[in-house]
């Protein structure tokens, strides 16, 4: 596994994806439950599916489609052992444990048949894999002909920062690159896929001042608890994520989301 790859996985297996799930709650991305309804509304989402949710962390992702949007079926890839074992017990918790399974594997390889998905799913996790290109024709691989891909991601906004501004950023989240709208509308028309939205969602600025928020008020004790009490540390991510919040009110970061159809 490379740098980039054990990076992001020490976040996911340790202290700082448990302050990620603090904030958030179990569904890790921006605006949660409402975003999750958002996408599944514009993907036209409906009973009796099979949908592979590629970065699924703990696979909150396939229990809500399983408990809301009726899924037949389910198939959660992420790279972190320790995530999917967690998701494991939350799908027994939630009665779905037999319409969910997961699979280790990196999202780009995920060694499952082509054409086998209606559904592809994403949220908020592509930001992750530096080879987006590539996660993209995964996707598509997977999805059977008049399959859909539906997913939201952290994405640079209508204007780019400065490079050590973005660079701040990228450091501080563990994100190899960003794309912009424009390259995911690129990357799914060269996997093939036709492209129907393709859109700043305009959750994320909002979203991370209430996360802000939370974390300096009402759960500031929790926070503290999960990252053994240190103060200074607990002061230096409260500073990244008022970095953050800036670039994203300067209209440079945004929650985008995609929704693409294989012909
Ligand atoms: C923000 S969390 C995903 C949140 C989840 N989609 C949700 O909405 O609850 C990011 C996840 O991406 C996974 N990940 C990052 N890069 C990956 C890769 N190349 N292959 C598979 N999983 C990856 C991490 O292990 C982590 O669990």
């Amino acid at each position: 596994m490379n740098d980039t790859r054990s990076a992001v996985r020490a976040v996911y297996a340790g202290a700082e994806g448990r302050l990620w799930e603090l904030l958030m709650g179990e569904q890790i991305h921006i605006d949660g439950f409402a975003s999750s309804m958002a996408l599944a509304a514009k993907a036209g989402v409906k009973p009796g599916l099979h949908a592979v949710d590629l970065c699924c962390c703990s696979g909150a992702g396939l229990r809500f489609l399983a408990k809301l949007h009726g899924l037949a079926s389910g198939i959660g890839v992420d790279m972190t052992g320790e995530v999917l074992r967690q998701g494991a017990e939350r799908n027994r918790r939630d009665g779905v444990a037999e319409r969910i399974r997961f699979v280790q594997a990196d999202a780009t390889a995920t060694g499952l048949p082509s054409a086998s998905a209606d559904l592809v799913w994403g949220e908020d996790a592509w930001c992750y894999v530096p080879e987006r290109a590539a996660l993209v024709a995964e996707a598509a691989r997977l999805l059977k002909p008049g399959g859909t891909l539906a997913c939201t991601d952290w994405c640079w906004g209508a204007r780019r920062p400065a490079p050590a501004e973005a660079d701040r950023f990228l450091a501080f989240m563990k994100f190899p690159e960003l794309f912009s709208a424009a390259d995911y509308a690129s990357a799914c028309t060269a996997a093939g896929l036709r492209v129907e939205l393709c859109e700043d969602t305009g959750r994320f600025a909002p979203a991370i001042e209430r996360y802000l928020a939370d974390v300096t008020i009402q759960r500031t004790w929790d926070a503290l608890a999960i990252i053994g009490f240190d103060q200074a540390m607990a002061q230096a991510i409260v500073g990244e994520m008022q970095h953050a919040l800036a670039l994203a009110k300067a209209g440079m970061l945004a929650q985008v989301m995609v929704v693409a159809r294989k012909p």
